[in-house]
């Protein structure tokens, strides 16, 4: 790897080269007056060894201009394998076991969990605070990987008090994931009933979905639909009455979306993709690494995001 010429911001992925953020960094960089400032991608295989996670966080600790680097794939083992090459773990990120962004301090890398912060962020604007309380509904989570357990600790978290949903229902094709999911919403919000479905096909997943109250969130965090084709739902799934069916992706063949699409009128169902999410994320990521101010709502977030959109 080669050393950056200007203030460089990382992006550690699969396919960097085909997200949005590639367009969209640089419209933003000149949005907020950060006018020398440039986004590079670093790609990883799936299942690449740590050793490899490793070395591209140790280039980041000595590159002079790379001042920090945002991490969507390979967060657990950049938060392990590089673990001691970090002079901070911010609590989040010690708590789920996953670095999604680093930044440098005068003492050296600090690595943070923001996955859960920009995932309160969307979900506050998805289901507005104060509905949890009034409808009683549940949480479906589909996928207890690092998204689906992001979103754990959002709609569990004792702070919360009563803005939680009912029961929060968690599927995963892993008892593990379940289970290392579920030590989290114990320790954050051991008083919300968590009922953890292991599944083997989209049979189970509907069955989950037919006993739902209505009103209930379904969101799907299994990648099925971007990551990999697909949907963890079949095709004539009936989602609860009054459901918000939300896709944690924007892109991709969005197969969980149309579902829910096709019952909309009807049953009347919210379809949120996550859009919202992936500005909320990659702004976080800019404000920690390059310390400037982001809006999280309002006017000032609709423009940055409208910018992101005309260029995605
Ligand atoms: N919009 C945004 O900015 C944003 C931010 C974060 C994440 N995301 C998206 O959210 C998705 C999940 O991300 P992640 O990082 O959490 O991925 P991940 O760590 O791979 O987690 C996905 C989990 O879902 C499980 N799964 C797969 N198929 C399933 C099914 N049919 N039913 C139940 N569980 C199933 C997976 O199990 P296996 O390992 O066995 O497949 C895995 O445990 C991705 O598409 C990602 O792009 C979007």
């Amino acid at each position: 790897m080669v050393p950056a010429e200007q203030p460089t911001l990382y992006f550690l992925g699969v396919s960097t080269g085909s997200s949005s953020i590639q367009r969209v960094f640089p419209a933003w960089a000149a949005e907020l007056g950060l006018d020398d400032a440039v986004l590079r991608g670093i790609d990883l295989p799936v299942g690449a060894p740590a050793e490899h996670t490793r070395r591209i966080v140790e280039f980041l600790r000595q590159d002079a201009l790379g001042v920090g680097m945002q991490i969507t794939s390979h967060k657990i083992s950049v938060g392990t394998a590089a673990r001691d090459l970090f002079a901070q773990l911010r609590p989040l990120a010690t708590l789920m076991g996953e670095v999604s962004c680093v930044t440098k301090g005068p003492d050296g890398l600090h690595g943070f969990a923001k996955d859960p912060v920009a995932g309160a962020l969307a979900l506050d604007a998805i289901v507005p605070p104060g509905a949890w309380a009034e409808r009683r509904a549940n949480a479906v989570v589909l996928g207890a990987g690092g998204a689906g357990t992001a979103l754990t600790w959002c709609l569990v978290r004792q702070e919360r008090g009563e803005d939680r949903p009912a029961t929060l229902v968690v599927t995963d094709r892993s008892r593990e994931r379940l289970d290392h999911l579920a030590s989290i919403a114990r320790q954050v919000g051991p008083d919300v009933p968590l009922e953890l479905v292991q599944v083997g096909s989209t049979d189970d997943t509907d069955a989950v979905l037919a006993a739902q109250p209505a009103g209930s969130l379904v969101v799907n965090a299994t990648g099925l639909g971007k990551d990999l084709p697909g949907s963890p739902i079949g095709e004539d799934a009936l989602l609860p009455e009054g459901a918000t069916a939300w896709d944690l992706n924007y892109r991709g063949d969005l197969r969980f979306l149309d579902t829910a699409l096709r019952q909309a009128g009807e049953r009347s169902i919210r379809v949120e993709d996550g859009w919202t999410y992936f500005v909320h994320g990659w702004l976080q990521a800019v404000k920690e690494v390059f310390q400037v101010d982001v809006p999280t709502s309002g006017p000032a977030f609709d423009r940055l995001s409208d910018i992101a959109r005309s260029v995605r």
